[in-house]
């Protein structure tokens, strides 16, 4: 008998190279737990990465990279669908009715624009600014029920509840778009760099001992954990105590997500000691976990036609289910679709 999931999930990464922990414990861990309950679509999403300027020859390296990391990390292709975006025209099509339905002033809150656009806002590409419409887009074409995201990903979550709201009213089709919850976990939807607490960990801070990369050896995790800061003293004994230590209080999520230890049980193990067990502890986690993936993800990219098939099936199920969105909005908007 075949099993009927009623919700859906869609989620995606972008191929802008060195994907890290970050990621994987924000993110793509749980895409692998959410495999047997929903239908899953996982996406690699290129005219994302575009926004801001790639190398055309390594973008289609990452991308492939992306499609092993997924599928090294858990994500089975016979369970979730695993596609680029850009394969999927309907993302596209979709994005431009919403261009045409969220209003500019919701767009002007976007954090996430200002922070990537930085001080010079006039040199932004306009791809940046609408960037959050083309992601409601990817999550809506699916109507995708829930989405797994890491913290910094709430905002475009709660203006593609926004969106989907606004449309539903507007063309007068009640429920037509379901409206997606955001699936955060609480302590590592935000891991932080290893050299600044206050900074989310990312792909784009210059410094490689910022983070922890997928593809990263044990002694180059091992280098990294020895230097990341921690705090003057030793581990205190409070919970209370660590949130004002930001670096410690990082150390400590990514433990207790790579180990599934809780922090107050993981403080009570280290109180009153220096740093360096605990840090040596917390290499061994880390690559206890990571080395299997690392290898796996190396060992698909040398197996370019395996990746690209599973991307090509993957395109060929995402088409289905987003051809047959886009027809009821064109014609629930009022566009003409002149087919024999
Ligand atoms: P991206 O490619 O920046 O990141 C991919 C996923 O990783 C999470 N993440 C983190 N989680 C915890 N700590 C961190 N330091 C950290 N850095 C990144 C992100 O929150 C994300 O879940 N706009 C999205 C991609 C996207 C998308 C979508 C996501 C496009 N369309 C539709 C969900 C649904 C992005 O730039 O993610």
């Amino acid at each position: 008998m075949n099993e009927v999931k009623n919700n859906t999930v869609l989620s995606g990464v972008q191929p802008s190279g060195d994907l890290h922990i970050g990621n994987y414990l924000g993110a793509i861990k749980n895409f692998v737990s959410m495999q047997n309950d929903y239908n899953c679509f996982f996406c690699i999403v290129d005219l994302h990465a575009i926004t801001v300027k790639q190398d055309p020859n390594t973008l289609i390296n990452n991308t492939l990279e992306v499609a092993a990391s997924y599928i090294a990390s858990g994500i089975n292709p016979k369970k979730s669908v695993i596609f680029n975006q850009s394969s999927v025209p309907a993302h596209s099509e979709l994005a431009w009715i919403f261009n045409c339905v969220t209003r500019m002033g919701w767009l002007n809150r976007m954090t996430q624009f200002k922070d990537k656009a930085g001080k010079d806002k006039e040199n932004a590409s306009s791809g940046l600014f609408i960037y959050p419409n083309l992601m409601a887009a990817d999550i809506l074409i699916y109507k995708a029920t829930h989405v797994p995201v890491g913290n910094d990903q709430k905002q475009h979550l709660e203006l593609t509840r926004d969106i989907a709201q606004k449309f539903n009213r507007d063309f007068n089709c009640e429920n037509f778009f379901p409206i997606p919850e955001p699936i955060i976990d609480k302590n590592i939807s935000r891991i932080m760099s290893l050299k600044d607490g206050n900074q989310k960990m990312s792909k784009s801070d210059p410094s490689e001992y910022s983070r922890i990369s997928l593809l990263d050896e044990s002694d180059e995790i091992i280098k990294k954990i020895k230097k990341a800061k921690t705090a003057d003293n030793v581990m205190p004994e409070k919970i209370e105590k660590i949130i004002n230590l930001s670096e410690v209080n990082n150390l400590l999520n990514i433990y207790s997500g790579f180990s599934g230890i809780e922090k107050q049980k993981l403080i009570e193990q280290y109180k009153g000691e220096n740093f360096a067990n605990f840090k040596s502890d917390l290499s061994d986690i880390i690559i206890e976990k990571m080395k299997p993936i690392t290898a796996e993800i190396k060992k698909l990219m040398q197996d370019k036609s395996y990746l690209l098939q599973i991307l090509l099936e993957g395109k060929n199920k995402a088409n289905e289910v987003a051809q047959k969105t886009i027809k009821d909005v064109y014609d629930i908007v009022g566009l003409l679709r002149n087919e024999t």
